[in-house]
């Protein structure tokens, strides 16, 4: 193999010893830039429903929609380690974890991720016994927004939500899953997580320094979904509005012909 390619081992040598980048990809030539770009984790994220499908969130997207995408970014990708979410109602049992997880692996993902504690448990082990490595989500679950009005909340802020994240986290790590998402998770709370797993690195996203890693939906560092970004997220470039102006200028300096 390839001395580059990222696998699951490579980034389980990285904890504590290198910070860990991840960002999300749905297409191939985003995938493509990514890891030409050194990136060495893309999740094929079902913020897809958001940032690509135009849905109000993610709980529409569906595993066809998934694995669609999934297989446009496998296309692309060379040294980067490719996983993708189990999306909203996919894993609701144990068979049907196992059953929709294959289909990822069968479209190229090298990891799987879904999102819950100890509630999915039984799905996660059920997962990892199958060979098919698990990245864990806690936290902020937008799969779960709509259960919470439609409000994207910080977790972590009182001491029962710090033991349930930390309770969480840890079974997680028990289970197996090589890494875990933290979510709009208090700072110190997620510093916590790091400190108490010692094996499964944990990626925060508007969590926070103190994490492994660092996730983020590419649209919103490079600005390409400019009709909203997080308040975590600075852009870097600001792509959106760079294809308003290139879309006017080229209407602009179209002439008319007379016949
Ligand atoms: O769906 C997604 O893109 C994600 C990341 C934000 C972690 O879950």
């Amino acid at each position: 193999m390839d001395a580059r390619k990222i696998t699951v081992e490579t980034l389980r040598e990285w904890k504590g010893c290198r910070p860990l980048g991840a960002l999300t990809a749905y297409d191939y030539p985003g995938a493509r830039l990514l890891d030409e770009a050194g990136v060495p984790v893309i999740l094929v994220g079902d913020s897809l429903g958001m940032v690509v499908l135009g849905h109000p969130d993610t709980t529409q997207v569906t595993m066809e929609d998934m694995v669609h995408h999934l297989r446009a970014v496998v296309r692309a990708r060379t040294h980067a380690l490719v996983g993708a979410d189990l999306p909203y109602m996919a894993y609701e049992t144990p068979a049907q974890a196992v059953r929709n997880a294959r289909r990822l692996v069968e479209a190229g993902a090298e990891y799987v991720k879904a999102e819950g504690g100890r509630e999915i448990l039984p799905q996660v082990r059920a997962i990892l016994a199958e060979g098919i490595p698990f990245m864990g989500h806690l936290g902020m679950l937008p799969q779960h927004v709509l259960e919470e009005g439609g409000k994207y909340r910080i977790k972590g802020r009182d001491d029962a939500g710090r033991r349930i994240l930390l309770e969480d986290a840890v079974a997680l790590e028990d289970a197996g899953a090589f890494a875990c998402v933290l979510e709009l998770v208090t700072p110190p709370v997620a510093a916590e997580i790091r400190s108490a797993c010692a094996r499964m690195l944990t990626i925060g996203i508007g969590s926070g320094p103190d994490c492994d890693g660092q996730i983020l939906v590419t649209h919103d560092l490079v600005g390409a979904f400019p009709w909203f970004t997080p308040r975590f997220v600075t852009p870097r470039v600001r792509t959106g509005e760079s294809i308003r102006l290139a879309a006017q200028e080229w209407l602009a300096s179209l002439a008319l012909r007379k016949a």
